[in-house]
C-alpha cells in the first residue's frame, strides 16, 4: 500500500498522523500515513514525488492556496476559498483537490451546540487562511448572514465579495475588530461566533476585540478555531455562553480526509484517541 502524508513548514506539532494512524489501524491497514516537512520551495519537486508514491496527502499552513495550481482537478469550493487540505493522488499520478476544513467545522458545531445551521448568523473574528476554508462551506449549509471582522479590513472586504459572488442570497457584512459598538450590535445577533485569528496560542498575545462584549444573556455558541483553551473560551464560559476549542474541528476534517481517500466509515473514537496521542 502506498504511504499517505501531511505537509507544513513546520509540520512537526502536527497531530494528523496519530490521528490518521489510528483509522488504519481501526482497519487493520498498518500505519501508512507520515509527516514530511516540506518548505515553500520544495512544493514542486514534493508534488512529483508524490504523483509517483504516494496515495494522498493533507496541506497545513503554508500550502493550502499554493498547492492549487500542481493540482489536476480543484473541487469549486476550494478554488472558491483557495484553499486545499486533501489531495487523493489518483492511480494514473494525476492529482485532485478539496477541503475538509469546513466540513470539520460544521462538524464540530453540531457536536459541540447542537444547534442547526441553516439559517444561522454567524460572526467570525479573523479573515485569514482558516475563515478563507470553511466560510464558503457553511454559506453551502444554508447559513443566513456571515459577519467578517478582521484588523485589516481589506481583505475582510475581499472575502466578502468572494462569498457573495458564490452565493447570491447570503448576506455579508464587514467591520473592523477594535469596532466595539458594531460588534456589539452584531453579537446580539449571533448564533455562532467564530475565532478564526492566530490569536490566542501564546499567552502573550493581545485579545482579538475587546472580551467584556462576551456577556451573559447572549444567544451565540462562541467557537474557537485554535486546538487550545484560550482567552476568548474562558472568557465566554464565565458569561455562561457554550464554548468550544478546535479539536473537533481537526478531528472532523482528519476523518473526512479518511473518508475521501479510502472509502471506509472514519472510526471517530480511534481518532480522537490517535489525536490525542492515547493511541497504542
Ligand atoms: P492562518 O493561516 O493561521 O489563518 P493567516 O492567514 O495569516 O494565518 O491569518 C491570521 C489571522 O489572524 C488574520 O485574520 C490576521 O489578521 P490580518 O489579516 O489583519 O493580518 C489575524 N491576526 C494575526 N495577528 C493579529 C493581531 N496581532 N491582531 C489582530 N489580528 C491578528
Amino acid at each position: 500500500m502506498r504511504n499517505y502524508a501531511v505537509i507544513g513548514d513546520p509540520v512537526g506539532h502536527s497531530r494528523s498522523p496519530g490521528m490518521q494512524n489510528a483509522a488504519f489501524e481501526h482497519y487493520r491497514l498498518g500505519s501508512p500515513y507520515v509527516k514530511r516537512h516540506v518548505r515553500p520551495g520544495e512544493l514542486g519537486a514534493f508534488v512529483e514525488e508524490a504523483r509517483r508514491t504516494l496515495a494522498g496527502f493533507n496541506c497545513t499552513v503554508p500550502h493550502k492556496s499554493a498547492i492549487i495550481p500542481y493540482l489536476d482537478e480543484v473541487d469549486p469550493k476550494a478554488l472558491a476559498a483557495s484553499s486545499v487540505n486533501t489531495v487523493t493522488v489518483r492511480e494514473d499520478g494525476t492529482l485532485a483537490g478539496t477541503s475538509t476544513d469546513g466540513y470539520g467545522l460544521e462538524m464540530a458545531l453540531e457536536t459541540n451546540f447542537g444547534r442547526p445551521l441553516a439559517g444561522a448568523e454567524v460572526c467570525f473574528i479573523g479573515c485569514g487562511g482558516a475563515a478563507h476554508a470553511t466560510s464558503f462551506h457553511l454559506a453551502e449549509r444554508g447559513v443566513r448572514t456571515i459577519r467578517l471582522a478582521n484588523r485589516t479590513l481589506s481583505k475582510a472586504e475581499e472575502l466578502a465579495e468572494k462569498l457573495r459572488a458564490a452565493n447570491p442570497g447570503l448576506a455579508v457584512e464587514t467591520a473592523l475588530p477594535s469596532d466595539s459598538d458594531t460588534l456589539a450590535r452584531w453579537f446580539a445577533a449571533t448564533d455562532f461566533l467564530i475565532q478564526a485569528t492566530s490569536l490566542g496560542l501564546r499567552e502573550t498575545d493581545p485579545a482579538p476585540f475587546d472580551l467584556g462584549l462576551l456577556r451573559p444573556g447572549l444567544r451565540m455558541a462562541v467557537f474557537d478555531t485554535i486546538y487550545l483553551d484560550t482567552p476568548v473560551l474562558r472568557k465566554a464560559r464565565q458569561a455562561g455562553l457554550p464554548a468550544a476549542g478546535g479539536a473537533a474541528m481537526l478531528l472532523y476534517q482528519g476523518a473526512k480526509s479518511f473518508e475521501i481517500w479510502t472509502g471506509l466509515a472514519a472510526p471517530i473514537d480511534a481518532m480522537r484517541a490517535g489525536m490525542e496521542g492515547n493511541s497504542s
